[in-house]
């Protein structure tokens, strides 16, 4: 186990399109033991989620959280070569996102608020979900990452791009307190 230094915003590793994963390598020892790192990286820096090429792996291997199970722990999916299918692109959903690429500030995107995935898991199954709200922000955010792209290039409305701590006192507020740990 490892705690992997995090890219930030201008390494160009965070703007390569990454490659897919072959699915009978996804049990292997190389796989497996990224997603163990990625994971304490990700609890490290109190992400919601993280992206391989966040931590240099320009791969197409994601983990998001966001999802709470009836007995309140956060749930973390691990999505391997996902593809999204809009569901609902007339409500979207806005909040104040922050990365870990992008450390320190905040910036207002909007996004679909419901979505659905088909993504491989860490067991090596091929798996189809459909979720709304914060957690379908998450996936989004993760699989932008897979992209190349990041929040910024969302934000609309450049006065609502802030530091975290002028944008917890200046701006207006999200839908809930989710965007407290938007940060993936
Ligand atoms: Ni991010």
């Amino acid at each position: 186990m490892a705690i992997l230094k995090v890219a930030r915003m201008g390494h160009p590793v965070l703007r390569r399109k990454c490659a897919a994963i072959a699915p009978s390598q996804i049990t292997g020892a190389k796989i497996q033991g990224l997603i163990r790192d990625m994971f304490e990286t990700m609890a490290e820096y109190n992400g919601v989620g993280l992206a391989a090429p966040q931590v240099h792996n320009p791969v197409r291997l994601a983990i998001a959280g966001g999802e709470y199970d009836e007995d309140g722990s956060h749930r973390f999916r691990v999505l391997i070569n996902p593809e999204i299918t809009v569901l609902d692109d007339e409500h979207r959903l806005g909040m104040y996102e922050g990365c870990l690429s992008v450390p320190g500030l905040r910036g207002w995107v909007e996004r679909p608020s419901k979505i659905r995935v088909k993504a491989w898991n860490e067991k090596g199954k091929e798996e189809e979900f459909t979720l709304e709200g914060y957690p379908a922000v998450v996936i989004q955010h993760e699989c932008d990452h897979l992209d190349g792209v990041l929040y910024v290039d969302r934000i609309t409305d450049m006065t609502k791009f802030a530091f975290e701590a002028e944008a917890d006192r200046f701006l207006e507020p999200g839908d809930d307190d989710a965007e407290d740990e938007a940060q993936g």
